[in-house]
């Protein structure tokens, strides 16, 4: 995890164009559309629908502008980013009985943008089984592989590496595509020993880690060359693409930050659905209430969107009640089921000098790094951690099946993601660093899963070509007991921050669930949620590239929908 704080640089931008800072800014307060929450699916929403000038729509961000934050722009920097520090919502967990009882920080952006204004800028997909099994999931094909994939189009714009260098065989261009909105592309630096090394390891294991030339295609089992949210050596957030200054100059699209939505208003009852005509916020002590007349989104994310709805009447009356919240909407699901994909990593040091300690060790580098970035967007601040990675399923024969049905999606979907960092970044540490993390909740398989993950990752450095190399792991946890094993895990898991859940999307007749698979609330009426809280279950992958897909759908069902 990267937590060293280094520097935090912000310059104020010469405008603003329409994100607003104050509210009486606004021309008004009546939209045909209200956004609550510009975040990553949020923005995409409100890009999409002001391609239609007759929408006007008006976008409620709680947190502060991305413009002029250089931590997040400039790649390698975004650990500064993390709190306590105004771009967070300073979020920690309950104790986690599974994890020692161990408090964890969950962070979660207070930016426009959203978590893709601070992430990690891995862009992966997940498999097709992941949508296929929505689609199953809710009865609708329109979230099924072969039909989503052109929303991923929509929303991926293949770029140039910030080097420049020959992308060919290290991507497979027809999976791709290069007129979307927000920029996708390979690593922009060259750490040669480390990348012979990785890709020799394919060769040499080509069983256990077979050599993917796209793990983005749907199949994703296998090593393959990281894709990141990268464009012109800088981060491509939601903000920064579907907000570019071409998207904000558009008369009908209005954005302002420092506005926190608190909840819906005015309900009333349209033959046998509950109707609300706007949303209340605040900016600093003072409170407005934004009209919606034709429909409200909410996309405040996994912990914002529940959030609203519980203080608005939607939610499990069970739990309402006795917070004195009269319930208007009983849906028990609001804010159950979440899930997370575990993570913790390892580290091995190695006797070469081309890692990331390098830089991070060395202030003149450091400085040298800075300045390459701040005049040419080139150099290692270009990225940012893991350049491969492998997505891995467990052993078919594996005695923990004995116990649980396999929880993937299917057969062509791992269970563990290793990635793989030429060092440490900005952790005190020295080596190749590598990272592991997997993709289900289920506490013993999670254990289970992640013992076998760190295995692999012991044999992967195992491979003839690292021989001469590796000195050895920071910490010897290859011949301990399982329990030990076990001990070492609880303590060192930490999020990978990949929430998801907390308002699932469910058959348009199922009892449980809170939106249906058009993404409206049930029991409601133009009111829809746009974020990554609809995931009924946790995609097998990172998750900013579900959530834009999603969001790229939904956006063109409300375009159907207002026709
Ligand atoms: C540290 C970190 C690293 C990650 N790394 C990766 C990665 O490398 N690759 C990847 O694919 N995914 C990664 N993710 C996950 C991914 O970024 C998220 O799943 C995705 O961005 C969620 O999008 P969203 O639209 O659901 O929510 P968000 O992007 O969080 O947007 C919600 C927005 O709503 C605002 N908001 C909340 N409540 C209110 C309110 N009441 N009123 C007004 N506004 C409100 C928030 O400030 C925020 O801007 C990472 C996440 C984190 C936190
Ligand atoms: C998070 O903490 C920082 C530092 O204390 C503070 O400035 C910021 O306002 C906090 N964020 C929120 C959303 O309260
Ligand atoms: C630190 O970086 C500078 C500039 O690249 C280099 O000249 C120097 O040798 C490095 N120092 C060490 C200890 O590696
Ligand atoms: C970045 O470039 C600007 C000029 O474009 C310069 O003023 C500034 O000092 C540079 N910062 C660094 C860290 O190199
Ligand atoms: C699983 O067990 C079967 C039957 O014992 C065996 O044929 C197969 O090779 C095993 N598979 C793996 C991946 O070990
Ligand atoms: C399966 O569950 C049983 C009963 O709880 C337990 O004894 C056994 O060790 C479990 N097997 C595995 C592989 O975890
Ligand atoms: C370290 O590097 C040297 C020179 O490349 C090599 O001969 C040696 O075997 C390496 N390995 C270890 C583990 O020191
Ligand atoms: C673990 O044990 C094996 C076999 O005894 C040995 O070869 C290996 O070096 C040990 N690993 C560590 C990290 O001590």
């Amino acid at each position: 995890m990267l937590g060293r704080a280094l520097v935090t640089l912000a310059y104020l931008a010469p405008c603003f164009c329409k994100v607003y800072e104050d509210v009486a800014q606004l021309p008004g307060l009546s939209y045909d559309f209200i956004v609550a929450g510009g975040g990553t699916a949020g923005l995409v929403v409100a890009n999409r629908l002001t391609e239609n000038s007759k929408f006007k729509v008006l976008v409620l961000e709680a947190g502060v502008s991305n413009v002029g934050v250089l931590d997040s722009e400039i790649p390698f920097l975004v650990g500064n980013l993390f709190g306590p520090t105004i771009y967070e919502w300073n979020y920690t967990t309950t104790p986690q009985s599974g994890l020692n009882g161990r408090v964890l920080s969950y962070p979660r952006a207070h930016m426009l943008g959203g978590c893709s204004s601070h992430n990690g800028m891995v862009y992966s997909r997940g498999s097709a089984d992941d949508f296929n099994r929505y689609a199953d999931l809710t009865g609708e094909p329109g979230w099924s592989w072969d039909q989503i994939l052109l929303y991923f189009f929509k929303n991926e714009k293949i770029s140039a590496p910030a080097d420049h260098h020959n992308i060919q065989g290290q991507f497979n261009p027809s999976v791709h595509s290069t007129k979307g909105v927000t920029s996708v592309s390979l690593p922009g630096f060259d750490w040669p020993i480390f990348y012979h090394k990785v890709l020799q390891t394919t060769k040499e294991l080509p069983e256990e880690f077979p050599f993917n030339l796209d793990t983005n295609s749907g199949k994703p089992l296998g090593l393959g060359w990281r894709q990141s949210t990268i464009g012109d050596g800088t981060r491509s957030s939601s903000a920064t693409s579907y907000l570019a200054s071409e998207f904000t100059q558009r008369e009908n699209l209005h954005v302002l930050v420092h506005a926190q939505v608190s909840q819906l208003v005015d309900p009333s009852n349209v033959a046998g659905k509950v109707v609300f005509g706007g949303v209340r916020f605040s900016q600093g002590a003072s409170q407005f209430t934004a009209k919606a007349t034709k429909e409200i989104i909410l996309s405040a994310g996994t912990v914002g969107t529940p959030n609203i709805l519980m203080h608005s009447g939607i939610g499990d009356q069970t739990i309402l009640k006795p917070l004195g919240i009269p319930t208007v909407l009983d849906l028990p699901s609001v804010g159950k089921g979440v899930q997370d994909h575990p993570f913790f990593s390892a580290v091995w040091s190695v006797n070469f000098t081309q890692t990331l300690e390098s830089i991070t060790q060395n202030t003149t580098r450091f400085d040298e790094a800075f300045a390459e970035w701040n005049k040419s967007h080139t150099g290692p601040f270009a990225m940012l951690g893991p350049t491969h990675i492998a997505w891995l399923r467990l052993d078919p024969n594996s005695s923990i099946f004995e116990n649980f049905t396999d929880p993937s999606a299917g057969q062509d979907t791992p269970h563990i993601e290793l990635s793989f960092s030429p060092g440490v970044g900005l952790a005190p540490l020295t080596g190749p660093g590598n990272f592991l993390s997997i993709g289900v909740v289920a506490s013993d398989f999670d254990l289970f899963t992640l013992r076998e993950a760190l295995k692999s990752a012991q044999r992967f450095f195992k491979a003839p070509v690292w021989q001469d190399a590796i000195i050895g792991p920071t910490q010897n946890l290859e011949n301990i007991t399982t329990d030990a094993l076990d001990a070492f895990i609880r303590n060192a898991v930490t999020p990978s921050s990949h929430l998801v859940g907390s308002a699932v999307m469910s058959a348009r007749d199922a009892e449980d669930g809170v939106v249906i698979p058009d993404l409206l609330i049930k029991g409601a009426r133009a009111l829809r949620i746009i974020d990554a809280s609809v995931f009924p279950i946790i995609p097998s992958a990172h998750t900013q590239a579900a959530t834009y897909a999603v969001a790229e759908r939904a956006a063109d069902l409300i375009k159907q929908r207002w026709m």
